[in-house]
């Protein structure tokens, strides 16, 4: 297994944003995360990256023990997020904006000029590449996303992590995001785990899901098996209700 997520627990103060997460994700597997909102899905990526400590449980990546380390530790094993508030440094330009994440990450690229020429390359990939030298605070909403996903992709992971890259898109855009993501996962040869609340998109990328209600899982399978299980209507019927 590539990620183990074990006996997971995150409190903050009286709060328990996650308890009891079980889960491992495979070399080359896109699984799912899902979960109405507050469920802990973004809690879990961060805990994942380093962004904050699990409160019991451990994670282990390729057979080492992460939780502890720092982001840039966790970024340098190839573990990449993309966040859900986009925060692009929005003065500098798109191409400088995924050259900061060339620099960084795994593949220790450490010259400024072979930086910015893969991620020039990483712009062509997300369909970005006409915007390179323009400001990343002139992007549309989707253009944000596309660059979130190129920042994270210029880290060179071998896993990354997509906190909801679709939300607000258009469905021609979420189409778009969608082959973008699976050509990039076949070019990288990455290991996908995706947030979304878009079920269809889920539904169409995954072999396998996990949902978390309320910070517990409750449920996971093929998104055949999770689209027909009771439990999992339950919690999002009764949610609307
Ligand atoms: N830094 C924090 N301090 C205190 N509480 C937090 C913090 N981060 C998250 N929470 C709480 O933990 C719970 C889980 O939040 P989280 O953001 O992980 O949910 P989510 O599943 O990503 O939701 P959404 O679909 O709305 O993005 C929520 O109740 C949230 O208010
Ligand atoms: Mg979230």
């Amino acid at each position: 297994m590539l990620l183990e997520i074990n006996d997971i627990h995150k409190k903050f103060g009286g709060l328990v944003a996650l308890q009891g997460i079980n889960f491992s994700v495979g070399y080359g597997e896109t699984l799912g995360l899902m979960g109405a909102n507050g469920a802990g899905k973004t809690t879990l990526f961060s805990l994942i990256a380093g962004h904050q400590e699990p409160t019991l449980g451990s994670i282990i990546f390729e057979g080492q023990k992460i939780n502890r380390m720092r982001p840039d530790q966790i970024s340098a094993l190839g573990i990449a997020r993309t966040y859900q508030i986009v925060r692009p440094f929005r003065g500098l330009s798109v191409l400088e904006n995924v050259t900061t994440g060339a620099l960084y990450g795994a593949h220790k690229i450490r010259s400024i000029k072979n930086a910015s020429k893969f991620s020039r390359e990483i712009l062509e990939d997300v369909e970005l590449k006409d915007r390179a030298e323009d400001l990343a605070g002139s992007l549309t909403l989707a253009g944000f996303k596309r660059l979130e996903l190129a920042k994270a992709l210029a880290t060179g992971p071998k896993i990354i992590l997509l906190d909801e890259v679709m939300a607000g898109l258009t469905p021609r855009e979420v189409n778009e995001a969608i082959s973008i993501i699976e050509t990039c996962k076949r070019k990288y040869n990455l290991t996908v785990v995706v947030i979304e609340h878009v079920m269809k998109a889920l539904m169409r990328m995954c072999e396998r899901i996990v949902v978390l209600h309320h910070g517990e899982m409750i449920a996971e399978g093929t998104p055949g098996q999770i689209s027909e299980d009771s439990v999992v209507i339950k919690a999002y019927l009764g949610e609307q209700n």
